[in-house]
């Protein structure tokens, strides 16, 4: 029987009928490489889900026609357009509302998975009475919007939770992380995952004859039970609070509560999710996590500009120096599908990074199999050999110009003519390495943090003689290595460690005041940096610390402070020697409480901060950076400040650029020089009383 619906002609939906009467639905969003459900999107289904409801087919297919996946969540650029909780409410609502159509059409419904399926693209997967997945490594699935500062709204708490149960389903939700078709299979939250060439049959045949919907089996379902929800919840709260205090991120508190207060009635708690997620939406966490989200993809967009403009895609890179920054740097290029030579002057430094790159390919690959072939993309090269066939080569040796020169002296002539030459120094002028060059314009600065299979962040760093093509080159080839390519000038400590090192310095400054290391950084992580600055030092090395400050000292009003000096002048490095500003027992330091009535000074956290902020606003005087959201990105990305404030310059603006730099007068009047507010702060005082 015809239903009729493929009269109907959509932008964004693509509707077929087969002859077994069933229908499917295919998203294709216009306009965009990735599905996502906007308001346009939902419109559409809306009105063809009440047409299938009027005329149900036998069976009802939502798929997507994209190659990337299925459905990447909700679209994230509608959710900064709402101007208040009643707007935001009415849209989610409505999302639920389209949902509920699906669930409740009278013929059986399958979502069919492969790629990307997050956010509102599994809320709506779920909302179907069964979910295929495609059975390969580039399906994953999750309910990421955690990391947005809000939590599923489409009915996706609901859903999720009768599809898995209270501990799995909170788990997914409370951390975002995502998992594979085959981890989704084995939490219930898909029926089958199965090859991608077994795809289709396997939901015509689920269709004709589809099966009893199991129920959740009672050890599950037990512990929804109102009197032991309480206790659950206690224990969950306990974890969540480990690791983000309620104030910065309320969101998975939220959860907490809804799922606590109403898993016993169904449509109170659909009622109350919406209402919830309203509530988070037009808070300033969620804002400030959607902003930090439009950062990023603001990075990835420099890293595809170069894609799409180079001719020859990198296959062959070449890394020297088995250092621990050399020898990380290969084995990830390795892991993201390179073919990587590592050249070192020592057999014993090759053994030991294929050593700490099998650990890595271990816990990130697990399957032996995957863990040999990565593994033989990584071939130690002493002597070099590899060099001549490389398209990107990457130096990471010893931190002095003169021997990097005369690297580069002997390298480049064994180079490919059009190979892209990168340097991981973190300190030296690219212009002085370039000087020996016979084209000077290939050389580009391509800047790692540590560890470098954690850090998002790579720094490109043009030099005067880097070619736009060159620096475009660079930043692919970071994209490439899923890592965010931030564009900077070739200037002492580029944007993160210039920004970094004032903030270190504080910290030392203020230990050496008399001030508890354990005080110092609770009152960063307080602010909602992820680790505190002596424990940070401690963890980067004290020695690698103090070189870095030595060099900005030079161009940079900072002095190194002594008790930095001498730790490091005792052989008392941090983390690596067991002992630095802290003492190390199994790597964890040892952090003694501060007596009962110590009071901190009441300015320490600002101390701490508005150094950093002030020195963001140094460098984009200096044009370190272009803008300062690209600051802001970097700042995150690269030091993981505090992403729920979206940044240091938008911290400076949502406080009030005039209100900060009067604080920074009065610490300059407190504690002198250091904290005078730079030159570059006039446009910003100046467009905050433009804005009136
Ligand atoms: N809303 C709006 N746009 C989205 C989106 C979303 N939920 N998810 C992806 N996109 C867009 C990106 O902005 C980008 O757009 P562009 O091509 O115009 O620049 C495009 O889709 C591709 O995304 P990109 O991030 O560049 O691709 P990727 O392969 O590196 O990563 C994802 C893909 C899906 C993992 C990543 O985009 C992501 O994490 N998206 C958010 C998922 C999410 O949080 N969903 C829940 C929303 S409530």
């Amino acid at each position: 029987m015809d239903t009729g619906i493929t009269d109907k002609t959509y932008q964004h939906w693509h509707l077929e009928q087969d002859e077994e009467n069933f229908v499917w639905l295919h998203l294709d969003k216009a306009d965009s490489s990735t599905n996502t459900l906007s308001e346009a999107v939902l419109t559409e289904l809306e009105d063809a889900l009440n047409h299938l409801h009027r005329q149900p087919p036998h069976g009802l297919v939502i798929c997507s026609a994209k190659k990337n996946g299925f459905i990447a969540g909700a679209d994230i650029r509608e959710f900064t357009h709402f101007e208040s909780q009643p707007a935001a409410l009415d849209a989610i609502q409505r999302g639920q509302r389209v949902f509920n159509l699906l669930e409740t059409i009278d013929c059986p419904t399958l979502a069919l998975i492969h790629g990307y399926c997050l956010g509102g693209g599994l809320e709506m997967a779920l909302a179907c009475r069964y979910r295929i997945a495609e059975d390969s490594p580039e399906t994953r699935l999750g309910l990421p919007e955690v990391r947005l500062g809000i939590h599923p709204g489409f009915g996706g708490t609901v859903r999720a939770l009768e599809a898995a149960g209270p501990l799995i389903a909170l788990n997914i939700m409370l951390t975002g992380r995502s998992f594979s078709a085959r981890a989704a299979k084995k939490m219930r939250l898909v029926h089958y995952a199965v090859p991608q060439r077994h795809l289709l049959n396997a939901a015509r045949s689920m269709l004709r004859n589809p099966p009893k919907q199991a129920p959740l089996p009672w050890w599950l379902k037990i512990l929804n039970h109102r009197l032991l929800r309480p206790w659950i919840a206690k224990y969950m709260l306990r974890s969540v609070a480990k690791k983000a205090a309620r104030a910065h991120y309320p969101a998975p508190y939220a959860l907490i509560d809804l799922w606590q207060r109403y898993a016993d009635d169904r449509e109170q708690m659909l009622r109350e999710e919406a209402v919830s997620v309203a509530n988070l939406l037009v808070g300033k966490t969620a804002q400030n996590l959607i902003r930090v989200f439009n950062l990023q993809e603001t990075l990835k967009e420099r890293g595809r500009k170069g894609e799409r403009e180079q001719e020859n895609k990198p296959k062959y890179v070449h890394v020297i120096g088995g250092g621990v920054m050399g020898g990380d740097i290969a084995a990830w290029c390795a892991l993201q599908g390179y073919q990587v030579s590592i050249q070192d002057r020592e057999h014993e430094t090759l053994g030991r990074v294929i050593q700490r790159a099998f650990g890595l390919y271990r816990k990130r690959l697990k399957k032996p199999r995957l863990i040999s072939t990565t593994l033989d993309r990584l071939m130690p090269d002493l002597p070099g050999h590899a060099l001549a066939r490389a398209d990107v080569v990457i130096e990471a040796i010893f931190e002095d110009a003169g021997i990097k020169q005369q690297l580069f002296r002997e390298i480049e002539p064994q180079m490919k003519a059009d190979a892209l030459l990168c340097t991981n120094t973190s300190s030296i002028p690219l212009e002085t390495l370039a000087e020996v060059l016979e084209k000077p314009e290939r050389l580009v600065g391509l800047h790692f943090f540590n560890p470098v299979a954690k850090m998002p962040l790579i720094e490109i760093v043009r030099g005067q003689n880097s070619t736009e093509e060159n620096v475009q080159r660079a930043s692919a080839f970071a994209k490439s290595l899923s890592r965010l390519p931030l564009p900077v000038t070739s200037s002492p400590g580029f944007l993160v460690n210039r920004v970094l090192m004032p903030y270190l310095i504080e910290a030392v400054i203020l230990a050496e005041e008399g001030v508890p290391l354990k005080v110092i950084d609770e009152e960063a992580v307080d602010f909602g940096m992820p680790m505190g600055p002596i424990e940070l030092a401690d963890t980067v090395g004290l020695d690698i610390c103090l070189k870095v400050a030595d060099i900005l000292s030079q161009n940079m009003d900072i002095s190194v402070p002594e008790r930095l000096r001498t730790l490091v002048d005792r052989g008392q490095l941090g983390k690596k020697t067991g002992q630095g500003f802290y003492s190390f027992k199994k790597g964890k330091p040892i952090k003694t409480a501060a007596n009962k009535d110590y009071i901190p000074p009441v300015d320490l956290q600002e101390r701490l901060i508005l150094r950093m902020v002030n020195e963001v606003i140094a460098c984009l005087r200096d044009g370190v950076v272009e803008t300062a959201d690209l600051a802001d990105a970097g700042i995150i990305f690269g030091t993981g400040f505090a992403p729920f404030r979206g940044g240091p310059m938008h911290y400076l603006q949502d406080r009030g650029a005039q209100q900060v730099y009067k604080m920074l007068e009065q610490l300059q009047q407190r504690y002198g020089q250091r904290f005078a507010p730079d030159a570059g702060w006039q446009p910003w005082l100046e467009q905050e009383e433009g804005n009136g």
